[in-house]
């Protein structure tokens, strides 16, 4: 058999489609073989998500000492009302202005105070799929709020920075905010997907919490709302040899929960509030059991002393790897790929079988449970034929069986296959055996639509 790689091709849906009728009506028992084969075309259609950068942990505590330096010089805090929640916004939108974003600042009325929501578009991207990060920029009253939620407002920034600094193209739209009043109930999160146009919230894909991420015992929690989320979290988790626990420390306790409450799948990180630390949870992460994650939880001492540089640096990185591996259009693979062999290979009459390969590279995840095989043989007497389809791992899918009665010339089929069990990447084959004497033939394409 042939495996030379001028005959097999990957295409486009468009070109794929073309290609299969061509190839399936073009012969006949006696036509030229491959005849209206075409060569293989440049270029693939293969995408691979690009990683995300590290984010650098120096650059997100510099904006906590910043928000430290905002709240000392306005009363030791950066609550809702205060002048230090002004000055909060008016810093993370100046990055944001300078690093190309297309910011906005939604006013709200709460407890007879203006409140501010800072809405950060990334140009580009398709709108009618958003992917939004946010993390609530105000303190309490009692104190700075660097941990809650300085670390979640911080880390945010940083990633809308690193998309900048990278020159992201992200196949959908991202969207970075940064919610008032959190608080006192959520307030500027609920005003904003309130005051978002119900078509406008269908379009949002995704909404990414970070309430807490860098406290000073940390635990590693991964919100468990949406699985994709979930698992995109828990990935990055595991693959940074970190365990992670579901956050259970009061579910709708932050801004994702306004999101959730309109339909829009959410997820979030967390390092742990007020609850206390127990022995396995030390065991595992580190840190002190029996004491409380933050034990400075809205409290005064709640300032740049008050992080876990470690906890910082990884939900920086997670979140980061969120944004980079969420954004990166469907999750679905895409269908409608063709890929075919051409070449054509003599069956042996009454003989051993033959094969015909195709490679299938830079696909994610199994085949489809509707995987499309084109059998193109040339055959003077198709019932003496038996056919499979070998998965890359060697299991065997029998197309057709042999059929004495079976006169007539040629298999020109499109069998659909349940390959879901099957990884998609790999080398498939077509295999043909002739069973019977006298009428002979060849495969003249073989080709996989996913
Ligand atoms: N800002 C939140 C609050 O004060 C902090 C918090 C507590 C939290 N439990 C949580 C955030 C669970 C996310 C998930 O309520
Ligand atoms: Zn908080
Ligand atoms: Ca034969």
């Amino acid at each position: 058999m042939s495996l030379s790689a001028s005959g097999i091709s990957r295409r486009g849906a468009a070109t794929a489609a073309a290609l299969a009728v061509a190839g399936l009506l073009a012969t006949t028992a006696t036509a030229a073989p491959a005849a209206l084969a075409a060569a293989p075309t440049a270029g693939t259609t293969t995408s691979t998500v690009a990683a995300a950068p590290d984010i650098p942990v120096a650059n997100v505590k510099a904006h906590l000492t910043q928000l430290q330096s905002i709240a000392s010089a306005n009363g030791g805090n950066r609550a809702h009302g205060r002048p230090g929640y002004k000055a909060s916004i008016d810093y993370v939108k100046a990055k944001l202005d300078a690093a190309g974003f297309t910011t906005a600042v939604q006013q709200f009325t709460y407890n007879g105070t203006t409140g501010y929501n800072l809405v950060a578009d990334w140009p580009g991207g398709d709108t009618n799929q958003v992917l939004m990060a946010g993390a609530h920029l105000d303190s309490v009253s009692s104190g700075p709020g660097i941990n809650d939620n300085g670390s979640g407002s911080a880390a945010v920034l940083e990633t809308a920075l690193a998309v900048s600094r990278a020159g992201f193209k992200p196949a959908k739209h991202l969207r970075f905010a940064w919610w008032g009043a959190e608080e006192l109930g959520l307030v500027g999160s609920r005003h904003y997907v309130a005051n978002l146009p119900t078509a406008d919230r269908a379009k949002v894909s995704g909404y990414l919490n970070f309430d807490m991420i860098g406290s000073p015992n940390p635990g590693y929690f991964v919100y468990d709302d949406d699985p994709v989320i979930e698992k995109t979290f828990k990935d990055y988790f595991a693959g940074i040899g970190v365990a992670t626990e579901i956050e259970t420390e009061g579910d709708g306790r932050s801004d994702h929960a306004s999101f959730k409450n309109a339909g829009i799948p959410v997820g979030g990180l967390f390092t742990g509030a007020s609850r206390t630390k127990t022995a396995a949870q030390a065991q595992k992460w580190g840190g002190t059991a029996g004491q409380a994650f933050d034990r400075c939880y809205h409290s005064s001492c709640d300032t740049t002393s008050n992080i876990n540089d470690t906890a910082l640096d990884r939900n920086s990185d997670a979140l980061a790897h969120g944004i980079w591996t969420l954004s990166a259009g469907t999750t679905e693979p895409p269908t409608g790929d063709t890929y075919q062999n051409t070449t054509d290979v003599t069956i042996p009459d009454n003989g051993s079988a033959v094969t015909s390969s195709v490679s299938v590279t830079g696909r994610t995840g199994n085949a489809p449970a509707t995987l499309k095989v084109g059998v193109d043989i040339v055959h003077t007497w198709r019932g003496d034929l038996v056919v499979d389809l070998i998965a890359p791992d060697g299991t065997a899918y029998r197309l057709k069986n042999s059929s004495g009665s079976d006169s007539a010339d040629n298999v020109l089929e499109t069998y659909t296959v349940d390959a879901s069990s099957e990884a998609a990447n790999g080398t498939w084959q077509l295999r043909v055996q002739d069973v019977a004497q006298y009428d002979t033939g060849y495969i003249n394409s073989f080709s996989l639509t996913f």
